[in-house]
């Protein structure tokens, strides 16, 4: 038995400004305030994860020796989660500049800073023996990730990438070798698309692109759809669709995230992938709620109750 979930990744603090319309390049767009939240892809996937499960959830990545890192830290613990082998590094903590839009669409530009220096040998070799899953995105740097996934694949547990965002320049090899790494990749709409392009895979229908690259790489390929639902690619020639649930979307940010925490947990706890999936789709969907990543992340209860009403 391996109930536990290790998220490796980063951490930002988000400001968040709604606006009517996102800036182009050269405008200004004005918002009346700004909110200050906890964020960044890892995190956001560690307390999507711990909200949607009773497992213990375990994170790693690096904040700086600053008040954003320290509270980025507390709200971590708050959360019940294990932060450990959280370090404190020279930079400063990463900060994401959030714009919203009036459909809930956001543009982002995330300051690495201290992600940069998150670094996999500083994860206690115990973790990869205790952990069911490690979660991985793309915000620290990418041989790191690799590290990582390597270091779980030796010690027997599964590995859940998600390719966000996609790192300028990913090489046809760095994605092979992360791939070839992993047992499930989950990717948006234009994330798979990239992957795909980058693979050199062809097939237009992102069904097509799913397929193919799920099985060039012996995984499992999931991509979400937004309220087109969720795309499950096996590998092995079958593809599977699940249904997002139908919501008020005010804020998208952070449902990419809440769709790995709450997958990564399900499987942990020895869901199916499918069912995983299904239960992802449907904390991604709350997720949408509310203004915010974390914010908006359901709990367990709420989850049941829409899987229940759905
Ligand atoms: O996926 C949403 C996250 O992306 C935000 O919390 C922001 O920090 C960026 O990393
Ligand atoms: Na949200």
């Amino acid at each position: 038995e391996r109930p536990t979930v290790i998220v490796f990744g980063s951490v930002n603090v988000d400001l968040v400004c709604r606006v009517p319309a996102i800036a182009r390049p050269g405008e200004t767009v004005l918002s009346a305030r700004y909110e200050q939240l906890n964020g960044g892809k890892g995190a956001n996937q560690a307390v999507a994860a711990r909200r949607s499960s009773a497992l213990p959830v375990a994170f790693a990545g690096a904040v700086g020796d600053d008040d954003l890192g320290r509270g980025a830290r507390r709200s971590l613990d708050e959360e019940g989660i294990d932060t450990a082998d959280l370090a404190t590094a020279g930079e400063r903590t990463g900060c994401a500049f959030i714009a919203i839009d009036e459909a809930g669409e956001n543009a982002i530009t995330v300051a690495s800073g201290a992600n940069l220096e998150a670094d996999a040998s500083g994860i206690d070799p115990s973790r990869f023996h205790e952990a069911a899953v490690l979660v991985l995105q793309m915000e620290i740097p990418r041989g790191e990730n690799l590290a990582a996934a390597k270091r779980m694949r030796a010690a027997g547990g599964r590995v859940v990438v998600n390719l966000a965002p996609v790192p300028t320049n990913l090489r046809q090899d760095e994605l092979a070798e992360i791939l070839a790494a992993s047992t499930v990749l989950v990717v948006n709409e234009t994330e798979l698309a990239s992957a795909a392009m980058i693979s050199q895979v062809v097939g237009e229908a992102s069904a097509a692109m799913a397929d193919r690259l799920a099985r060039r790489f012996a995984i499992t390929v999931i991509a979400t759809l937004g309220a087109g639902g969720v795309l499950i690619a096996d590998g092995g020639g079958k593809t599977t669709h699940v249904a997002a649930l139908p919501v008020d979307v005010v804020d998208t940010t952070g449902a990419g995230d809440t769709f790995v925490g709450v997958f990564a947990s399900g499987l942990a706890e020895g869901l199916s992938i499918a069912d995983a999936a299904r239960r992802a789709a449907v904390g991604a969907s709350l997720a949408c709620r509310k203004v915010g990543a974390q914010t908006a992340m359901p709990s367990v209860a709420e989850i049941d109750a829409a899987l229940a009403g759905a």
